[in-house]
């Protein structure tokens, strides 16, 4: 257990050590037993979290609030279109501003090829820990709830087989950062990582090399395929969600359209069939009902989608009490 983590980022996972990361489990596992048996926790008291948004979310911005409360502080929602950041704030301003007047600052900037560099410049301004709440690489706390929802219902996760895998989805070009963040976490973790994509929704080279040098590392494997079907037969945890061709087209219009040429690649429950009898099946959400996954199938008895909505709140009180 590592017990000195105060004035840490975290921006990827990628940069805290496994052991670190084995801190972060244990203390969500702890602050979510007591927040079962209604035992206060208030290791924050008078601390307070910015939580700086240039994209729309639910569960990110509802599960850091709550948690900042429940952890005896306060969080400060403050949204980039509605404060003078649309006019100019600098992410060198928001870093030395915010960071003066709070004790941590969240970001979430998904805009590509320019979400991360961001949310770096914000840190090097900072005097207080930065927190990533998605970029257009990473989405680090959403796998650490991913993670944790996987010990939870199947223990040991390692010589388990995940399948991350793309799904049709017609709302939105989503970023890569979900399916980045769980290659490169779950390789560390021992599990055999099926990486499950059509040809144009490939995902950063140099994040794929990475996810491979984890695996060799830690004694897990990463395999890719282009079959969606295959993705699922006998896996052991099916993640198949939706995002965009990043690194085919920067055009949000050409990636739509080359989508539709997957519109089979939907979640339904022949192919959960096709899965381990016990597989569970995870999705970060939103999804787009229907297309990307069947109701049948996300409010299903293997579907553990609020199980791991909800450990988001618990593996974010874990890091913030752990930095703050
Ligand atoms: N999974 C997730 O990050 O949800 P939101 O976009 O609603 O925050």
């Amino acid at each position: 257990m590592q017990t000195f983590l105060r004035g840490r980022d975290l921006i990827t996972n990628q940069e805290w050590t496994k052991d670190e990361i084995d801190t972060i489990m244990d203390v969500a596992f702890k602050l979510k037993r007591e927040r079962a048996l209604g035992l206060p926790h208030a290791h924050l008291r008078d601390k307070v979290l910015a939580m700086l948004f240039f994209f729309s979310s639910t569960r990110t911005r509802a599960s850091f609030e709550a948690g900042m409360a429940q952890l005896g502080g306060h969080a400060q929602f403050i949204e980039s279109s509605t404060t003078q950041i649309a006019h100019g704030d600098t992410a060198k301003e928001i870093g030395e501003i915010l960071g003066r007047y709070n004790d941590g600052i969240a970001v979430r900037q998904v805009d590509w090829n320019y979400g991360n560099k961001y949310i770096r410049e914000v840190a090097k301004s900072s005097r207080v820990p930065v927190f990533n709440m998605q970029c257009d690489i990473y989405h680090p706390f959403q796998v650490l709830a991913d993670l944790m929802t996987i010990i939870e219902k199947k223990g040991d996760p390692r010589g388990l087989t995940i399948n991350v895998s793309y799904a049709y989805a017609s709302s939105y070009q989503k970023p890569i950062s979900v399916p980045q963040s769980l290659i490169l976490l779950m390789t560390r973790y021992g599990m055999n990582v099926r990486l499950t994509h059509p040809p144009e929704f490939k995902l950063m080279p140099e994040i794929v090399q990475q996810a491979q040098d984890n695996a060799r590392r830690h004694g897990g494997s990463l395999e890719l395929l282009d079959d969606f079907d295959a993705g699922f037969e006998g896996a052991d945890v099916v993640y198949p969600k939706s995002w965009g061709c990043m690194l085919t087209t920067s055009d949000q219009q050409e990636s739509s359209e080359i989508g539709k040429k997957y519109t089979d690649w939907i979640a339904n429950e022949r192919r959960m069939a096709l899965a381990k009898e016990d597989a569970i099946y995870l999705h970060c959400l939103p999804a787009d009902r229907n297309i990307e996954v069947t109701d049948a199938v996300i409010d299903g008895l293997q579907s553990v989608v609020y199980d791991e909505a909800e450990n988001r709140l618990h593996a974010q009180k874990a890091v913030m009490a752990l930095t703050m």
